[in-house]
């Protein structure tokens, strides 16, 4: 917002406007505070252009004045309609809401309401422009209130990018993970703010179906703006939350999220082989799912093995490196029962927030504990929180080790409900379905004999990671299903 602004204010009657935007603004002022306004002094607007530091971008701001009430509305003009109109639809419903209150207040001379309303470009590329609209109103001397709008068009065609957009296929999973990473920084937030962590707030005003926009806040971070009061406590503030997009990319595996982010891949894998053995298993032929169970071992890994191996089902452990002190005889019993031991690094980092050399460590240790343990190196990882980057790709490669994410997202981290769980299973399960369990959960453990019992009445066996694809399918990639 610097150079090129024109200075002069532009004054002009209303009846010189032509076809802007605030024609329908002056029409609602007066037709909501009209009759209290001297016909001689009817209201009037302002307006001044400014250029933004975007090329091509510019603003168009509006003050419109009734006795002593000022609403300014910065208007964006991309220059694509489409877009701009979607900017002014929101604007023009805020100042018809402003309008509205004033009809139903008197306020005292030395009070003046106000509304502010304007934008800001949180990132414009040749493939995407996200915009973010505040607005503040004060109508009283008591109450102010402030709103967010916000979206990320496509600039060639203007239409709004979602998150079902970038998600596609895996929607609903996707923009459930989003939903309560959103929660769970909210709940940071709260902790550094000294507040109690309390999300009925946010529980209440961001269900699921809220959560449709969103900003780019560079190639590899979600932004979401929220008003005052909407997340948490009005006296708060408004608030914007960051979301790095490493634990999300399983789920942007579409042409869209590769416009607007830069995505890692993860794959499918085709089945390769058939496994040789006394009761082997042939994926191209019968209906086979993949149940896999990460933070272990723990306390109620041995009822789980016993279950397992009441339904002759085979599964897979993701195991973490410090928990094995204590427990190896679980994991010696995990192998000798048929099950794959895979890799959760050793203490369970965020993989992107290190460098190579660690994380290459990460894995290594484990690997060699694990080796001491069943004699066997383990070929297949799983990222500790799905958080995916460049570097977990390299070590990947440096150890010849595939990674495993899931297509069967059960949340049961953050559901801890037996019937919660059991339900998205047996709804999602499909041939060739990796389901993401974890074995440190007891309400997880708790779900397995029922989604043993239901998916085996439906036919499917249930197969270790390497009955699905054999030994190591894929050093150096990522997989999250069959086909
Ligand atoms: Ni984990």
């Amino acid at each position: 917002m610097h150079a090129g602004t024109l200075p002069a204010w532009v004054n002009l009657p209303n009846i010189l406007l032509g076809a802007s935007a605030a024609i329908a603004l002056i029409a609602l002022f007066l037709a909501y505070v009209g009759a209290a306004t001297q016909t001689a002094q009817p209201g009037y607007e302002q307006y001044k252009w400014q250029d933004t530091k975007y090329a091509g971008i510019r603003s168009k701001i509006v003050t419109v004045k009734i006795k002593n009430a000022t609403s300014t509305a910065e208007y964006i003009k991309t220059g694509n309609q489409a877009i701009d109109s979607v900017v002014a639809g929101a604007i023009d419903q805020y100042v018809a809401e402003f309008t509205g209150e004033l009809a139903y207040f008197s306020w005292p001379s030395s009070f003046a309401p106000e509304q502010n309303i304007s934008y800001q470009i949180i990132r414009s590329t040749p493939e995407i422009l996200s915009v973010s609209l505040a607005t503040s109103q004060r109508i009283s001397p008591t109450k102010s209130t402030t709103d967010t709008a916000y979206w990320t068009f496509n600039p060639h065609t203007g239409q709004i990018i979602t998150l079902e957009d970038l998600f596609s296929e895996q929607a609903r999973d996707g923009t459930a993970r989003t939903l309560l990473y959103i929660k769970q920084a909210i709940a940071k937030r709260l902790q550094q703010k000294n507040q109690p962590v309390d999300l009925s707030i946010a529980d209440k005003n961001l269900p699921e179906s809220e959560l449709v926009n969103f900003l780019a806040a560079d190639q590899s971070t979600l932004r979401f703006d929220f008003a005052a009061g909407e997340i948490m406590k009005p006296e708060l503030g408004p608030q914007t939350i960051t979301l790095s997009i490493d634990n999300l990319q399983l789920f942007m595996q579409t042409d869209t999220a590769r416009t607007v982010f830069t995505v890692m891949p993860v794959g499918e894998q085709r089945i390769t082989r058939k496994i040789e053995g006394q009761q082997s298993t042939d994926c191209k032929k019968t209906k086979c799912i993949a149940l896999t169970f990460d933070d272990g071992p723990s306390m109620y890994t041995t009822e789980l093995l016993d279950t397992l191996g009441q339904a002759k089902a085979h599964a897979t452990f993701f195991i973490i490196g410090q928990n094995i002190a204590g427990r190896e005889k679980t994991i010696l019993r995990e192998y000798q029962e048929g099950h794959t031991i895979g890799n959760h690094t050793w203490s369970h980092p965020w993989l992107t927030r290190l460098s190579l050399d660690t994380i290459t460590n990460e894995l290594m240790q484990t690997n060699e504990k694990i080796k001491t343990i069943t004699g066997n190196t383990p070929t297949y990882m799983r990222p500790p929180n799905g958080a995916i980057g460049k570097n977990v790709y390299t070590a990947l490669e440096r150890t010849s080790m595939t990674g495993v994410m899931w297509s069967v997202d059960t949340r049961d981290w953050s559901d801890r409900n037996s019937n919660i769980i059991y339900n998205r299973v047996v709804a999602e399960a499909k041939p060739g379905s990796i389901i993401i369990l974890h074995d440190a959960i007891s309400t997880s453990v708790k779900a397995v004999p029922r989604i043993l019992d239901t998916l085996q009445k439906q036919g499917y066996t249930f197969v270790s990671i390497d009955e699905l694809f054999g030994p190591n399918v894929a050093p150096g990639k990522i997989i999250s299903r069959s086909e």
